[in-house]
């Protein structure tokens, strides 16, 4: 069930919701500014261990509804509209797979994506960098026109160019910082981002063609 620190309060409300990660929470808090999941919808989740954000979302789409979680680790099994992937969000294969078995394209592309930190600063946001950039990445190719994106990200050098990326590909996008993050990562933030414009060729990276 929910990990981190027993004294904070997110892990202990979390405990007692039944939720497995306090960063459910901080769904439920974009979910609430923003509505982006809606009943029926079908949603990506990556970076979904161990799995809280997919209960948020499943419980916003409802029984009609499909959420994909997929993660480098095992996520214990969530009972439906949840199905989970262990996967590695570079593997070029998880495009064609996404698109056969896994119901592309979306309404919601969700990324909480996060490296396991080394301590070394620099690194840590050159590796939280690259995965926010694979799950935009991913995104293009699999999120519906219209649709709706949200990211984690960590303020810091690429954030400017990120941010401008996504103002590109969406009509609206948003930078927010959940009352769940604060305390733990000062520097933690999400970029929801609204009306998914339809990839031209100029848009599209290379390694996505
Ligand atoms: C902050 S946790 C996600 C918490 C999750 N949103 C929840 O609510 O339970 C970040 C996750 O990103 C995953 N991750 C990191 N690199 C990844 C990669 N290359 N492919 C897939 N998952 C990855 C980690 O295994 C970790 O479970």
């Amino acid at each position: 069930m929910a990990r981190y620190d027993p004294r904070d309060r997110f892990f202990l409300q979390a405990k007692k919701d039944g939720y497995r990660a306090r960063s459910a929470y901080k769904l439920a808090e974009i979910q609430k500014r923003f509505r982006l999941l809606r009943a029926g919808d079908r949603v990506l989740d990556l970076g979904a261990a161990p799995g809280g954000f997919c209960q948020v979302a499943a419980a916003n789409v409802g029984p009609k509804g499909f959420v994909l979680g997929v993660d480098l680790e095992v996520i214990p099994s969530l009972p439906p509209p949840v199905v989970t992937w262990a996967a590695d969000a570079f593997t070029p294969e998880l495009l064609a797979r996404l698109r056969s078995e896994g119901r592309a394209p979306y309404d919601v592309v969700l990324s909480d994506l996060a490296p396991k930190t080394s301590g070394v600063h620099q690194s840590d946001e050159a590796r939280s960098l690259a995965l926010a950039e694979r799950a935009l990445d991913l995104t293009r190719q699999v999120l519906r026109p219209g649709g709706s994106f949200a990211v984690k990200l960590f303020m810091g050098a690429g954030f400017e160019e990120y941010r401008a990326l996504c103002r590109d590909a969406f009509g609206k996008v948003k930078a927010m910082k959940p009352e769940a993050s604060v305390a733990r990562h000062s520097k933690e933030l999400y970029l929801v981002c609204q009306e998914h414009k339809l990839p031209t060729a100029r848009s599209e990276s290379p390694a996505s063609r």
